[in-house]
């Protein structure tokens, strides 16, 4: 006899939901290996490095499980899955240069090895590279939903740029941002499913509004890791944002939330960057409780998240998205 339902759910782990389309994962990583490659040594030095230190390949995973969910025989989701991680790869490769961080997936950044110059440029080989594999696919829809998304990032980027070191910034503003730099991908990574498995409109955004909850589910725990949330290891260096002068949601919430004194001193460290003050505001984080009121809105997108899979006819791939929705609020890394 089948277990009910939400039995079965609870019980689905990372480790399970990777499980599941183990074999598809192998044709994604080897095909990334393979498309990777230039005649220029410096492209495939450095791009071998980040790809080679590892990465929680989430995105691509969200594309398998989706195109699965979707009943999608193949073969374009490998493809696909490989052009979503190269992408989101070359956001890496660019968004270290501009926030100056010098550790990625526990080791040195590639600007802080080969330079900004060099990061810049190869990421710019991994956006071009991603977009000659989607004309591979032959799909206008594909490459339609592909272009906007990169586009976004991109604005949502410049808008973080124009956030930044701005302590009036809003928790709205705030999360356009997210929503921009993060979720839109993790949309598309769902999206994309639903297209190769020609679904109706309902469920191609279902699937879509999924991945959007769920990518902002996901940067907001960023965020709060970001403060040394977890107290695991996040193989990036805790308290980049502040030195940046983020306005981030934790540092929002204190402000609000804090005494006058506390909220004057976390403005002037958003307005100053810089970590003189790290240990004032890590306990203007802790005295307002900012953590877990990051983690409860990180909550409520992974609980709309699921809310949206009730349009997908029921598998185990349904399942594993719930189960990824989970991941994405409690992970530690
Ligand atoms: C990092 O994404 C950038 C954010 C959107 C927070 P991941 O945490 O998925 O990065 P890797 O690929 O696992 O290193
Ligand atoms: C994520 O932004 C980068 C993109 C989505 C383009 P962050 O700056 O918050 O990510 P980390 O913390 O460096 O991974
Ligand atoms: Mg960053
Ligand atoms: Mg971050």
């Amino acid at each position: 006899m089948q277990e009910p339902l939400e039995k079965q759910k609870e019980t689905f782990d990372i480790d399970d939901i990777r499980a599941l389309v183990r074999t598809d994962s192998k044709a994604v990583d080897q095909l990334i290996v393979t498309r990777l490659s230039s005649d220029v040594a410096l492209i495939n030095e450095l791009g071998r490095y980040i790809v080679n230190s590892g990465g929680k390949r989430l995105r691509p995973l969200l594309v398998l499980l989706a195109a699965r969910a979707c009943n999608y025989p193949g073969p374009h989701h490998i493809e696909l899955a490989a052009v979503i991680e190269f992408i989101h790869t070359a956001t890496l490769l660019h968004d270290d240069v501009v926030d100056a961080s010098d550790l990625r997936r526990g080791k040195q950044t590639a600007n802080a090895i080969w330079g900004n110059e060099a990061a810049v440029l190869v990421g710019d080989f991994l956006y071009s590279r991603s977009f000659e594999m989607m004309v591979g696919v032959n799909s206008m829809r594909v490459m339609e939903i592909l272009s906007t998304t990169t586009n976004t990032i991109a604005e949502g980027e410049v808008l973080q740029l124009l956030n930044c070191h701005d302590a009036d910034t809003t928790e709205k503003r705030y999360r356009q941002v997210i929503e921009f730099k993060t979720a839109k991908l993790f949309e598309a990574s769902a999206r994309l499913g639903a297209v190769l498995g020609k679904q109706p409109e309902e469920v191609e955004n279902a699937l879509a509004l999924y991945g959007l909850h769920l990518g902002t589910a996901f940067q907001l725990i960023d965020d709060a890791l970001d403060y040394g949330a977890s107290g695991g290891d996040i193989g990036k260096n805790i308290g980049d944002d502040l030195a940046e002068g983020k306005p981030t949601l934790p540092l929002i919430h204190a402000m609000r939330h804090g005494t006058e004194e506390q909220a004057q001193m976390i403005r002037r460290s958003i307005e100053q960057g810089g970590l003189d003050q790290v240990e004032r505001v890590l306990g203007a984080i802790e005295s307002t409780n900012a953590i877990a009121y990051t983690s409860r809105a990180a909550q409520r997108e992974a609980d709309l998240a699921i809310e949206a899979l009730t349009e997908l006819p029921s598998s185990r791939y349904r399942d594993a998205l719930y189960g990824l929705a989970e991941f994405s609020v409690n992970r530690s890394y």
